[in-house]
């Protein structure tokens, strides 16, 4: 049975073009495998050919090189590997005290991403589950530090940010019980258009506001925000500045866009997500922050059985300190053993490999008669459509692409002067995606 598993790792980590799966329904599935949690258990070599050979088969594989919608991923081999051996050490990740080698790696890996960022000392930050656990926790801390202000205590936050912002965002507001306000533009947010929404408050409206939230690459279309004017903005107005670079921040690394991000090294935050741009296996996101002290204060958790982590004798870096999760699997620990084999200026590469792809598809596009750019395209997003389409039109040839196991590739909605459009979207991170991977994509639109 090892040996099977194994093999299968093997197998799937080698293949670069695995097969599209797609899903099935749950009685189908069931159908399919009968059950699979019975009083004496059907045993390991049963339940992996059943996982193997129907299960896998429906799920997507985020790696295949003509899966671009949403935001698609590519963790490196070294990564995945890594992964494997992760589970295998059984390493409690929240405290030093447990996991001082392993944080140590993680620490590494952190290192680099702060530096991508220029974000001064001391800035550090920790792994997370991913974009969301991130942005929750930044967030937690911006509260926090704002009701310090006895005057804050007992009156509910408002946050600030734009259309184009991720919806972890309110989500995340929900969570924290605070209100969102949007600047009112999926395209840039500027410092201007923030301060004339800020000017535009009421007094109890403007003394709620404790954060703004830009975005460093949006989700629908990469678009990154005017850092620097949101920057000057939260300076003068005394705001939490938090930059959500949960996609985008993977180009930190690449030189032809990195001017793009100027002023992100003066946030107070920010979140970059290495298992979306920076190839790294699900899950791993990660929060930043400027002072992590202020995040501390808000994160580290109180307990007579959790005294010995924060003894002298235990003392090291605590990543249960500064983000939502105490018991924590090392997620940062694949990134860095890929970092370590490959080295910053791989990763570089990949990077540039996105932005490039992305710029071969605008051009295919622009050549093409039945086809159009919805806007030029930023960081790996191209928004296109197709002349004459409907939303049903654009939603059978997903299907159909899937169904034929060919490519998943979704519709979006793009904000016009007359409310949305829909219309087609690539997201480019796999750098083994080709020219003729696009090229055979818009051929099935003609
Ligand atoms: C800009 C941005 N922020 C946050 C998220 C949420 O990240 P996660 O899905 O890792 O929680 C995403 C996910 O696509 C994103 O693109």
């Amino acid at each position: 049975m090892t040996l099977d598993v194994v093999k299968y790792a093997i197998n799937r980590i080698t293949k670069t073009n695995p097969e599209l799966g797609k899903p099935k329904t749950e009685g189908e599935l069931r159908m399919l495998v009968g059950e699979t949690v019975t009083d004496n258990g059907i045993g390991g070599e049963k339940a992996f050919e059943l996982f193997r050979d129907v299960l896998v088969k429906a799920t997507v594989p985020i790696d295949h090189p003509r899966h671009l919608a949403f935001v698609p991923a590519a963790p490196t081999r070294a990564a995945i590997l890594f992964d494997l051996v992760t589970s295998a050490s059984s390493i409690h990740g929240a405290y030093w005290m447990e996991g001082a080698g392993g944080i140590f790696c993680e620490n590494e890996a952190m290192h680099w991403l702060v530096s991508l960022t220029g974000m001064p000392k001391p800035a550090f930050g920790v792994f997370t589950s991913g974009g969301t656990a991130a942005n929750l926790s930044a967030l937690v801390a911006a509260r926090e530090k704002w009701r310090k202000e006895p005057k804050n205590q007992n009156i509910k936050g408002l946050m600030i940010t734009s259309i184009g912002a991720h919806s972890s965002i309110k989500a995340m507001a929900k969570v924290m019980d605070a209100d969102v306000l949007l600047v009112e533009t999926e395209n840039t947010m500027t410092g201007t258009a923030l301060q004339v929404l800020i000017n535009g408050l009421d007094a109890i409206q403007r003394a709620r506001v404790f954060a703004v939230v830009a975005t460093g690459g949006t989700t629908n279309a990469g678009i990154i925000d005017d850092l620097s004017g949101v920057a000057d903005v939260c300076e003068k107005e005394q705001l939490w500045f938090h930059v959500d670079a949960a996609y985008g921040g993977g180009a930190l690394a690449a030189k032809s866009v990195r001017h793009l991000f100027n002023g992100i090294e003066r946030a107070d935050s920010v979140t970059i997500d290495p298992h979306k741009w920076l190839f790294s296996p699900y899950d791993c996101g990660a929060v930043l922050y400027k002072n992590p002290e202020e995040a501390k204060e808000a994160h580290s958790q109180e307990g007579s059985y959790l005294e010995i982590f924060k003894d002298e004798g235990a003392h090291g870096f605590n990543p249960s300190d500064y983000q939502i999760q105490l018991t924590r699997r090392l997620r940062g620990l694949p990134l860095w053993y890929s970092l370590a084999t490959h080295g910053t200026e791989k990763y570089a590469w990949a990077v540039e490999e996105g932005i490039k792809l992305a710029n071969i598809a605008g051009k295919l596009i622009t050549a093409h008669p039945l086809l159009e750019l919805v806007r030029e395209p930023s960081l790996s997003c191209v928004l296109y459509r197709r002349k004459g389409w409907t939303p049903d039109d654009y939603r059978n040839w997903t299907y159909k692409n899937h169904e034929a196991g060919f490519a998943l590739v979704t519709p979006t909605k793009w904000k016009t002067t007359d409310g949305y459009e829909t219309v087609s979207r690539f997201c480019f991170i796999n750098p083994d995606t080709t020219e003729k991977d696009i090229t055979d994509i818009l051929k099935s639109m003609e």
